[in-house]
């Protein structure tokens, strides 16, 4: 595997996914029952946008830089900016990963679990997030961590699959996990990251989603390119199942200042809508 998340933390992508897994953890703090985050691909915790890999890609500057330029004070990403520290007039220098954000959103009854499958990046989450069990980075499997350890006891909680797509096979290893992991947890909110490279891979993506006919879909893509400009990465998609009330409205406005602030030509989109109705039919 050649993929190192170092080259694309803060690209828009990374932006988009991370607003909508804040919005579910907010969301399960709404009660006070104890809840358990998995993070199936955690890559390294924290990221330094000043290091060679982030300079080399710049893919930060165009995206959550760009967002601190021109979206700071827009208000359906408050709370994002508040999760990352962003300042106005400021170069961000550490960009928080799943697991930091994460990691910073827990109260002290509920629990996380990081599996990455390289040891480097895994022991500098660990490094980063864990303390005394609650939370813990383990080198493995994130698929198989899916199995061993869902359900969870607390029986409230969210799952974040967010893999590199290097291999043309991950998005049917997403879905069989994601199958096996809803038959052993429905009530879980899942959430799960595509990328989006061409109008016709989009489409596909949404209809083997929802050839899996479970209920309780909503996908939120952006795109700060046309789908077909043929730049790799056109936009990206997040895939979440059980949404908390209020996840769809939340997302449109966010990715909608997202867009506005980041895709500077006009190109692209914003659509969030359900994939599939709240209850099957028979
Ligand atoms: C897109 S990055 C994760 C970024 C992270 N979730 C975030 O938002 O900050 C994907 C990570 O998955 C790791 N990975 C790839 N295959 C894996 C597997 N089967 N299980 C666990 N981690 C895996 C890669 O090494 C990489 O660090």
């Amino acid at each position: 595997m050649n993929y190192r998340h170092a080259y694309h933390a803060g690209n828009f992508a990374d932006v988009a996914k991370h607003v909508g897994l804040l919005y579910c953890l907010d969301a399960l703090k709404r009660k006070d029952a104890a809840f358990f985050v998995l993070d199936s691909h955690a890559g390294r915790g924290i990221y330094d946008l000043q290091a060679a890999p982030a300079r080399k890609s710049a893919e930060a500057d165009r995206g959550i830089q760009r967002l601190i330029e021109n979206g700071i004070g827009t208000a359906p990403l408050a709370d994002y900016f508040d999760a990352v520290r962003a300042r106005r007039g400021k170069r961000l220098a550490r960009y928080p990963g799943s697991p930091a954000l994460i990691a910073a959103a827990l109260r002290p009854q509920d629990r996380a679990l990081f599996f990455e499958v390289l040891p480097a990046e895994a022991r500098a989450t660990a490094r980063e997030v864990e303390s005394a069990g609650r939370i813990r980075c383990e080198i493995g499997d994130g698929y198989a961590a899916l199995k061993a350890y869902l359900p969870p006891q607390e029986r409230r909680g969210l799952v974040l699959m967010d893999p590199p797509y290097e291999s043309l096979d991950e998005l049917k290893t997403l879905l069989r996990a994601f199958a096996d992991a809803y038959r052993r947890w429905p009530s879980g909110i899942y959430l799960m990251w595509y990328p989006i490279r061409s109008a016709s891979q989009r489409r596909q993506v949404h209809a083997r989603f929802d050839a899996l006919e479970i209920p309780k879909m909503l996908y939120a893509d952006l795109a700060v390119h046309p789908d077909d400009a043929g730049v790799g990465l056109a936009g990206s998609g997040l895939m979440i199942v059980n949404p908390p009330y209020g996840t769809d409205e939340h997302l449109r406005r966010a990715y909608e200042a997202i867009h506005r602030a980041i895709a500077a030509t006009g190109a692209g989109y914003v659509e969030v809508a359900r994939l599939t109705p709240e209850r099957m039919a028979q």
